[in-house]
């Protein structure tokens, strides 16, 4: 399994340094680790049992774009994988569906796996508008790209609603929706993400869709993380 580990905007130089250190004793021979620190911590990233990821990416090249980082310059620091579209980045930054397509388009040029996030808010749940919104999420981050690009990209159904809220989708709930994406992108990875927990993940294994896990608040607790390890496998 793909497991993604999203630090969010946590951790000071030194506190990072401590983190990083506690990682490194992590062995997984049955999961791939994929850790998407802060821009800033990514160059003091020598980890060899874990793959590189970023958080955010420009949707412009290398250039005249101040305070931007680009593709190019995250490859540069032996980045994989890069989160796209995140909803945090999508309600905050007010970042679009076409922002989001330029986005992985500087990805894949520069050999970066896009992990694009897509997810409905509790309205639109209620409102049963899950299918239409996952819908235009993906073929907006998706126009123009070939089908093997398509192919590259790992998909996080991450529900607004969960995010950090300690609630998850039933596992029917999350079949139907990774059925609505498999239609569209029927190679890409799929990964889970909201309020993942070491606890938790007994019923969410029940998904037998599921190619992996995007963490956000278990990613920041090592011990909790490594209890979620070892009950996803056995
Ligand atoms: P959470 O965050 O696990 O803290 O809910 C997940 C995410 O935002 O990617």
């Amino acid at each position: 399994m793909l497991i993604v580990l999203n630090n969010k905007c946590n951790f000071n130089k030194d506190e990072f340094l401590d983190y990083k250190k506690s990682l490194e004793t992590l062995e997984d021979k049955n999961n791939t680790i994929i850790l998407c620190p802060s821009t800033i911590h990514l160059p003091t990233f020598d980890l060899n049992n874990i793959i590189l990821g970023a958080q955010n990416v420009s949707a412009t090249e290398y250039g005249a774009y101040t305070g931007e980082v680009s593709a190019s310059q995250l490859k540069s620091y032996n980045v994989n994988y890069c989160l796209v579209g995140h909803s945090e980045r999508r309600s905050y930054q007010k970042e679009t569906n076409a922002e989001i397509n330029c986005k992985i388009k500087q990805l894949l040029k520069n050999n970066i796996i896009p992990i694009l996030c897509v997810g409905e808010n509790q309205s639109q749940r209620q409102e049963n508008k899950v299918k239409p919104i996952i819908e235009a999420e993906l073929f907006e981050a998706i126009k123009d790209l070939t089908e093997a690009e398509q192919a590259k990209i790992v998909i996080a159904y991450e529900p607004i609603w969960s995010i950090g809220t300690g609630l998850i989708p039933t596992p029917s709930e999350v079949e139907e929706v990774l059925k609505i994406i498999k239609n569209i992108l029927p190679k890409s990875l799929l990964l889970y993400g909201g309020s993942v927990t070491d606890q938790n993940i007994t019923t969410l294994k029940k998904c037998s869709s599921i190619d992996g896990y995007l963490l956000g608040g278990l990613s920041l607790k090592v011990p909790f993380l490594t209890n979620f390890l070892e009950k996803l496998t056995y």
